[in-house]
This record gives C-alpha cells, sequence and structure tokens, in this order.
C-alpha cells in the first residue's frame, strides 16, 4: 500500500505544528481543502465514501466506538492525504455519567468543581472516541423563558467568565494532546441569549456597549484561556447574522483578540442565512459565511457545493481558504490526532465509575439552593419523624431529573429521590409515595386523592415537582414559567391537608413561585441534577449534607419582570419602597400623575422574588467590619476590600461570600452592583474568618463611549455579604497615579 501524505509527514520526525500544516497544506487539492471546513452529521448515506474522497474533516454526533474508528481508519488509512477526523458531540454536562445542567453547576459557584465536572466528562468521551465537544455556553441568560438558560452559566459576566474557563479547562486538561482531553467551543459567539422575548433563534438587538461590557467578556475570557474553537450562533445580531457577522468574527474576534482557533458555523446555519432574509442564494450565504470567517460548516453543504465556483470566479482567494484549513489542521495537530486517532476500546477507563459518581453526588449537592426553610423544618431527622409521604411527578423518575442534553447518559444509574429516600431511611420511616400527577405538564388531577390520603396521616410532605427534561433546553422556551401543569393545585391540595411540605423543584430555568411560596415550609430548587440527584437531595433534606448552592440568575415574581437582573441601570428615577404604588391604593379615577414617578410596575413590587446570588443554609452567617486597606487606591494598583464571616449558627457549613462593586459615576452609566470575586468558605459552628478581596484597578474597567477597554477615576461603592441585595458597604475612590 503506498504510504500517504501524512504517513510521510510523520515518518519525517517531529515536524513542528506550522511545518506540519504548511506541508500537508502544499500537498491538498482545492476539493480537500473544502473538504476538511465541512462536517458532516453521522447519518449522512455517504459519509464513508465522502470521508474516503477527501470530502469529510469532520462527523459529528457519531459515539459507537467502533464505528469511530472504521471512520478514522477510512480517513487515515484510505483517503490520499490520510487526515484524521474530528469527532464532535454535545457533551455538555457529562457524558455517562451526568452532572447538574450547567445553569446547576453554576449554583455551586465552584470553578473547581466544574472543572472537574468537565475533566470527567472529557474522560469518559475521549474514552469513546470522542474529541471535540461543543460546550462551554456562555451566552449571558438573563430571560428564563428561554429554554437554552438550562446551559448557561447565569446572568452574570464575571461568574459565566470564571466557570467557563473552567469548564474549558477540564474539557482541554493541561494538554490538548493527552488522550482523556477534548477540544472546547465557546457558543453561541454572540449575544444569542438576548433573544426577544426569550424565544430561542430569535432576533436580537444589543448595543455595541452593552454587548461589550455583558455578553462579550465571557468568550474574551476563554479565548484567553485558550479555547480551541468557537461557534458563531445562529442569531441575527443587530441586523447582521451572526454566520456572516464580519465585524464581530473578524474585526472583534481575529483582529481585537487575536483569536487563532476554529470557529464553527452551528447547525446549517449557513444556509439559515437565505432564511433570515440576509442573502439571496446558498451561494452567496457560503460566500458572506466564508468571509466573516467561518471555517467550518456543520451539517449543511453549502461551503462543498458554492466554494469551488467563488474560487473559481474569484470572490473567495485560495489564500483565505488556506488560512482556514490551516486553523483547522493545527486543531488536529494539538489534539494529535495525526499521530493517533484510534481509540483503544480495551483501554477504557470503567465507566460510571465510583469517582466520577461521587463527583456527580457533590455537584448536584452543591448546585441545589435553599430558598425557604420555616421554623427550620430542614433538615428532617429520621429518628423523629414516623411516616412521610413523598408526592409529585418527579420523585421517581431517574430520567427527568437529568435534564436537557444528555444523549450518551446511562438512565439506567440515575438514582431518583423516592429510591433514594427510601435507602436513607430505611426501617425507621414509613414512606408513602403518589405521583399526584402524572407527568410535570399534566392537568389530570385523578391522582391529588391518593396523594391527600398519603399526606393526611404523614408527619412530612416532600414533594419533587417541577419541570421534565424536555421543557427546558434548545428550542423549548415557555411563555409563562409557572410549575406547569396542575403542579400548583397539587401543592394547595397537600397544603390544605395541614401537612407540612417541603418542596423540592427540579427544572431548567428560574420558576415563578410567588403564589406557591406561602403555602409551603420549604423550598430546595435542585434544577436538573443529574445521575447522583436522589442521593444528593436526601443528604441534605436529612442534613447530612447543608445546602450551599446560591442563585446564578435572579428569580422573578413573574413573567412580565422579565427581563429582571441584580446588574440593571439605576435609571434617572429608580424605585424604592418609599414612593411604591400598588395598584389598588389608587384612587378611581384619580387624575393622571406620575405615579410614584419611579421605575416600577403598579400590579408587582419592584423587587425580584430571591435575587442574584441568594441561597440560604442550615447554619446562619452573619457579615460585620466591611474594609478597605485604603480610601484611594492609584490607578495601576489594587484595593483590599475585607469583611468578617461569622457562622453563628450551630452547624459548620459552607458560605459563598461575594464582592459587588458600583462604579458611582461612568462616562456611560455602570450598573447598580457588579460582581467582583466571590470565594467559597468553610467554617464551623461559631468560627469567624476575615475574608479579603484584593481588586486591580483594571478589573474596573468598562467599555467607554469610544468602545475603550478603560477604568475610570471616581468614587466607588463595594459590598460583601451572602447574595446581591446585601447591604454592607464601604466606599473608596480610584484616582489617577499622578494625582
Ligand atoms: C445547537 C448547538 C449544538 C449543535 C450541534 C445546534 O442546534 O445550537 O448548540 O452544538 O446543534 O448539536
Amino acid at each position: 500500500m503506498p504510504v500517504n501524505i501524512c504517513q510521510q509527514l510523520n515518518n519525517a520526525n517531529d515536524l513542528d505544528k506550522a511545518s506540519y500544516v504548511s506541508s500537508l497544506l502544499s500537498q491538498m487539492t482545492l476539493k480537500e481543502k473544502i473538504g476538511q471546513m465541512s462536517q458532516f452529521n453521522n447519518d449522512d448515506d455517504n459519509l464513508e465514501r465522502s470521508i474516503k474522497m477527501g470530502n469529510v474533516g469532520s462527523v459529528i454526533n457519531e459515539v459507537n466506538i467502533d464505528t469511530i474508528n472504521k471512520l478514522q481508519s477510512i480517513a487515515t488509512q484510505e483517503s490520499r492525504l490520510g487526515i484524521p477526523l474530528l469527532i464532535g458531540r454535545d457533551v455538555i454536562h457529562g457524558f455517562n455519567v451526568i452532572f447538574p445542567i450547567p445553569l446547576g453547576q453554576a449554583a455551586a459557584w465552584s470553578t473547581e468543581l466544574v472543572e472537574t465536572c468537565a475533566k470527567i466528562a472529557a474522560i469518559e468521551s475521549s474514552n469513546n472516541g470522542i474529541n471535540w465537544t461543543f460546550a462551554p455556553m456562555i451566552d449571558i441568560s438573563r430571560d428564563p423563558r428561554w429554554g437554552r438558560i438550562a446551559e448557561s452559566l447565569g446572568e452574570d459576566p464575571y461568574l459565566c467568565s470564571a466557570l467557563g474557563v473552567a469548564m474549558v479547562k477540564g474539557f482541554q486538561g493541561k494538554n490538548l494532546s493527552d488522550n482523556t482531553s477534548i477540544a472546547a467551543c465557546a457558543k453561541h459567539f454572540a449575544g444569542y441569549g438576548a433573544s426577544e422575548s426569550g424565544r430561542d433563534y430569535n432576533t436580537t438587538n444589543i448595543p455595541e456597549n452593552e454587548l461589550r461590557n455583558v455578553y462579550l467578556p465571557p468568550f474574551k475570557a476563554v479565548a484567553d484561556a485558550g479555547v480551541s474553537t468557537f461557534m458563531a450562533s445562529f442569531s441575527d445580531l443587530n441586523g447582521v447574522p451572526v454566520t456572516g457577522n464580519s465585524w464581530l468574527l473578524n474585526d472583534i474576534l481575529r483582529d481585537e483578540w487575536s483569536y487563532n482557533g476554529l470557529v464553527v458555523s452551528d447547525w446549517e446555519s449557513i444556509p439559515q442565512l437565505v432564511t433570515h432574509g440576509f442573502c439571496e442564494d446558498e451561494k452567496f450565504a457560503a460566500f458572506e459565511a466564508c468571509h466573516a470567517g467561518i471555517d467550518m460548516e456543520m451539517a449543511s453543504k453549502t461551503y462543498a457545493v458554492n466554494l469551488p465556483l467563488l474560487i473559481q470566479e474569484s470572490k473567495i482567494s485560495i489564500k483565505q481558504i488556506d488560512t482556514m484549513v490551516s486553523r483547522l489542521l493545527a486543531l488536529k495537530f494539538d489534539l494529535g490526532l495525526f499521530k493517533n486517532s484510534f481509540t483503544d476500546p480495551n483501554n477504557r477507563e470503567e465507566h460510571l465509575n465510583n469517582a466520577h459518581l461521587s463527583i456527580a453526588k457533590e455537584a448536584a449537592s452543591k448546585s441545589c439552593v435553599l430558598l425557604k426553610n420555616n421554623n427550620q423544618i430542614l433538615p428532617l431527622c429520621k429518628t423523629k419523624i414516623s411516616s412521610m409521604a413523598v408526592i409529585g411527578p418527579l420523585a421517581d423518575d431517574g430520567y427527568e431529573q437529568l435534564g436537557t442534553w444528555v444523549f450518551d447518559a446511562n438512565i439506567d444509574s440515575s438514582i431518583a429521590c423516592l429510591q433514594a429516600i427510601k435507602n436513607y431511611v430505611g426501617d425507621l420511616v414509613d414512606v408513602n409515595y403518589a405521583k399526584g400527577l402524572n407527568t410535570s405538564r399534566s392537568n389530570n388531577q385523578e391522582g391529588f386523592k391518593e396523594a391527600t390520603k398519603i399526606a393526611l396521616t404523614a408527619d412530612v410532605a416532600v414533594m419533587i415537582v417541577g419541570e421534565e427534561a424536555i421543557l427546558s433546553g434548545e428550542a423549548h422556551c415557555r411563555s409563562s414559567i409557572n410549575l406547569p401543569g396542575c403542579q400548583e393545585q397539587l401543592i394547595d391540595a397537600i397544603y390544605k391537608t395541614g401537612t407540612p411540605i417541603v418542596l423540592v423543584i427540579m427544572a431548567g430555568r428560574p420558576i415563578t413561585l410567588e403564589k406557591v411560596l406561602p403555602n409551603v415550609d420549604a423550598v430546595l430548587f435542585a434544577w436538573h441534577p443529574g445521575t447522583m440527584g436522589g442521593p444528593a437531595i436526601t443528604e441534605l433534606l436529612f442534613g447530612e449534607a447543608c445546602p450551599s448552592g446560591k442563585l446564578p440568575v435572579t428569580f422573578p415574581r413573574n413573567v412580565g419582570q422579565i427581563p429582571l437582573y441584580y446588574g440593571q441601570k439605576n435609571t434617572g428615577r429608580p424605585a424604592s419602597d418609599a414612593t411604591f404604588v400598588d395598584i389598588n391604593s389608587i384612587e378611581v379615577r384619580a387624575p393622571q400623575t406620575s405615579l410614584g414617578m419611579t421605575s416600577t410596575h403598579l400590579d408587582t413590587h419592584f423587587s425580584p422574588l430571591f435575587p442574584f446570588g441568594f441561597g440560604l443554609s442550615y447554619t446562619q452567617f452573619e457579615y460585620t467590619n466591611i474594609n478597605v486597606n485604603m480610601h484611594s487606591v492609584s490607578m495601576g494598583e489594587s484595593v483590599e476590600i475585607s469583611a468578617t464571616l461569622c457562622n453563628i449558627g450551630k452547624i459548620d457549613a459552607e458560605e459563598i461570600v461575594q464582592l459587588y462593586i458600583r462604579d458611582l459615576v461612568g462616562s456611560v452609566t455602570r450598573p447598580v452592583k457588579e460582581l467582583k470575586g466571590f470565594q467559597r468558605i468553610y467554617l464551623s459552628a461559631g468560627q469567624s474568618k476575615n475574608v479579603v478581596f484584593n481588586v486591580h484597578t483594571d478589573e474596573l474597567a468598562f467599555y467607554n463611549r469610544q468602545m475603550k477597554l478603560n477604568t475610570e477615576p471616581g468614587l466607588f461603592n463595594a459590598w460583601i455579604g451572602s447574595n446581591s441585595a446585601t447591604e454592607l458597604k464601604v466606599g473608596f475612590g480610584v484616582i489617577l497615579a499622578s494625582e
């Protein structure tokens, strides 16, 4: 068999990346180059033949290890060049072992944990032959109607950046060529989370200043941290769909940020440029996408069909194509695929191994947020109760607790709450179960009778409600974000029995809980917690673990408040309790005035139901003594902001300490609060600690009217506390170095 080009280069021994890529490129035909720019879905009828012909650079959605090895072998041994394939898959929050949905992981506010979860997902998926994931999704999400908020890391640029970087590190490891590392993909660049009315794929209109200050920072952070690939968003950004948006992809990503990794389109988003009404046909769509710098087309074949002609007509140059193909080859080189693209099926780590499951339990535990705990009903004590009713459509469902994007999950190993509770209490507590409703969106109340019957005789009712997995995620948006179906009525029915209710909510988004809150004694918000959701929740309910999660996104009272986020602008007429006017206090035929004259709704309070960063514990934490080490910090230096944290309760526990600042006057208005630091601190009961944050003046920078990143001198406030509504405040100034 003749030795192919890659084999020759491999034999040439230790060529560095640049030489390898350029030697390979110099021997490629135009068709082979365009082939590298094409990603095929695994169900393509001509897949194997196309790979052999050199028409495929990547395959998406194939997870069978034998098939992957076969495809790699066709690519490396039967094609003229022998270039291996990128094998892409959406490994979003775990592969076989499922961790909490990303929004849930964000609630743990732990970069270490997020990195570990991603590392495990990388190990499990790379063991299967996958070398590229389409994560992290770092779209700032401020609209809980949007189903993809589940995949996001929440509303805040600082938290999202820190956790996004951690995820990239977890997936990519220290070295991409390690056989347990996979390439990460920062998506969806950019602004996708601002879809109008929270409807997926919808238009986004984001002023450049807002784009730069809010939506782009997480992408810049992961670009700086070395993320291998970016995915362009489906969405229309200010009139120019991102897939054809040269300003965003070339001027900002390539020129301003010097990003040199691969940019992939989203699924069929190049031909969708025609649907957007941005291009008259697919040829023009290929032209626009190529000029915008989309290196690889996902799923559709617009490039394969149209690029040859566009080059022939000199509308696209070979130089452009070479630059793009070089990026693709460079990634394959970094992944070590030219040396070895075979995955040894006998060398795979044991899937679902105990270490992975124990991290999944820790992640689920740390991501749960305790929203209410009246009279310290939680933790329950198995020796103090004799009977309990477990009620709800999600109580005994290992599948639904996994959440969105779990194609490769081992569903059978997912342990639901009912099972875990029974295992934990053993014979000590009589556990009765009633589903109440067949599914989370069911309106058939036939099951209420059984549910109220078991609640009547129980010491406590643990209700496990929320959203099934399919009610959030891509294209699964909701116009109401109440508990779906008749779940509110089910809670009401149980409330009427007089038995105390502990509500556990599993959902892919914030849920509006204003109506149900008064009727329940405790609320534990568990997101979709993943494989080990049941055991983690059980340990929290019974005090074997203490809740420590904090909301990574604001919980509105009702959908009409959206968008509602803590980092809002002050406005010229900010809302306040002093001026708040309730709809019922207005006299009939009252003459027109600017009632209250502040930025509020008449029919709902202006505050959220739960603010960003909120989460209770079984202990109480007290914050005192906020301090700055200097009242004026010179530009280019750091200020130290500190406070005393004391665990004044009776339980050892972890607290997520949060630092917020406000730049009081800016050349463009600044948010009323901005997260600038957080620390997870463990304190035993009675213990206290001085918690210190160092903030460099560079970290106070924002994009000004000229779209330049700049720190402006002036006065700042800083708060340290347990959530974004904290009031413990200190002031400091930033002065020019010469002042
Ligand atoms: C989604 C991407 C995903 C891709 C591949 C698209 O519909 O928007 O986030 O990575 O499909 O599955």
